[in-house]
């Protein structure tokens, strides 16, 4: 017998995988989701979804490019995982992610194709809207004067194109290299990490998903997950599913609190350290932390960034927590930036509106 038998469950409920089949659209997210849908659907240009590792950030780009509708969106979703990149290397990209099949090599040629591509879709009553997962990778002063000239095509009533970065807060940094882009975000929210309500209704979500339906953590170890997690959604998976482990050697139906402190004892988690191991995963799964270096050698076509593009039948595999994204955890918070204050109103009010049913 295994863990998974011992209570009753059909598959591991806390993976760390980002799958958006075990998606709990907690209040947090819900708010989040429903500001850059607002953003996408009035064409806004630039929208900037950030928060801290493991808040859930790529779990919600890929809910966000499912709930896109085929018939209304050009859509794609792009995963940076690699610094380096160049800003010619990354238009092309986008330029195949919005159909175009041969993207020029000449910088040129390849602009008035994604123009004419970009116009095209426009007459079809079609947005394009490109979403970028690590987006605080991109950070050279050309990459941004490229997605600034970008934001500066427009048809008479709305930009051709918009895009949504979706990153650690560092992002707005690197937007600050070409401070006209900067002020060109419409729209900015920040993922924060759930409430203890979210924490056990995310708890319980991923646990009903995963064929239980009996309770399996006492109030108590709840409690004690959401103060050791810090609301952290990653940490909460680490937490929860070593409980769950340590809860079958010990044979308790019923995982108590002090099941709690010891996992996290024994993961060395205190306080601080919780959103540092955020970073690596799962104990059982010790996780190299990703080196550039290792994806350059490894392997002759090696992808420096992963696509997960319509049609969406085969979603890309989670990566690895770079070492750069460890470093940028370190770092104190980055106080926002002042926002465009008019389009940030506007939003609120529409949202009210929306959220109040009106
Ligand atoms: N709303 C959510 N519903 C279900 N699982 C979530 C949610 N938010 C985060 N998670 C889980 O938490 C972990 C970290 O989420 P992830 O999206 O990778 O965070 P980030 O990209 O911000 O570092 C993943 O295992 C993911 O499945
Ligand atoms: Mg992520």
């Amino acid at each position: 017998m295994n863990y998974l038998d011992f209570y009753k469950l059909n598959e591991e409920p806390f993976s760390s995988a980002p799958d958006i089949k075990f998606y709990y659209n907690s209040a947090q997210h819900s708010k989040a989701l429903v500001r850059l849908m607002y953003a996408v659907d009035s064409m806004k240009g630039l929208a900037l979804l950030i928060g801290d590792i493991g808040t859930g950030k790529t779990t919600l780009a890929r809910r966000m490019l499912d709930s896109l509708p085929e018939e209304e969106y050009e859509s794609a979703l792009l995963v940076i995982i690699h610094s380096g990149i160049t800003a010619d290397w990354l238009l092309r990209k986008i330029a195949m992610q919005l159909g175009i099949a041969e993207p020029s090599e000449n910088k040129i040629a390849l602009l008035s194709q994604l123009y004419e591509r970009l116009n095209e879709l426009y007459e079809q009553h079609k947005k394009a809207v490109v979403l970028i997962d690590e987006a605080q990778m991109l950070r050279t002063k050309e990459m941004m004067e490229e997605f600034r000239g970008l934001l500066n095509l427009e048809a008479p009533d709305r930009k051709l194109i918009t895009f949504v970065f979706f990153g650690l807060p560092e992002i707005e940094e690197n937007l600050l290299l070409d401070s006209p882009l900067a002020q060109r975000v419409a729209l900015k929210y920040r993922l924060e990490s759930f409430n203890y309500e979210s924490t056990e209704a995310y708890v319980k979500h991923r646990l009903g998903l995963a064929g239980s339906k009996d309770e399996i953590f006492a109030p108590e170890a709840v409690e004690k997950i959401h103060a050791y997690s810090k609301g952290i959604p990653r940490m909460i998976n680490i937490i929860s599913s070593n409980a769950l482990f340590e809860g079958f050697l010990v044979k308790a139906k019923i995982i108590e609190g002090k099941i709690i402190d010891s996992v996290v004892a024994d993961l060395g988690i205190t306080g601080e350290q919780a959103e540092q191991k955020a970073v690596t995963g799962p104990a059982e799964a010790v996780d190299e932390p990703f080196i550039v270096e290792s994806v350059q050698q490894g392997a002759v076509q090696a992808p420096v960034m992963q696509e997960v593009a319509q049609p969406r039948q085969k979603p890309a595999a989670s990566p690895q927590a770079p070492r750069q994204v460890q470093d940028a955890q370190r770092q104190a918070d980055i106080k926002p930036k002042p926002k465009k204050q008019e389009d940030q109103d506007e939003i609120d009010s529409i949202l009210d509106k929306l959220e109040k049913g009106g």
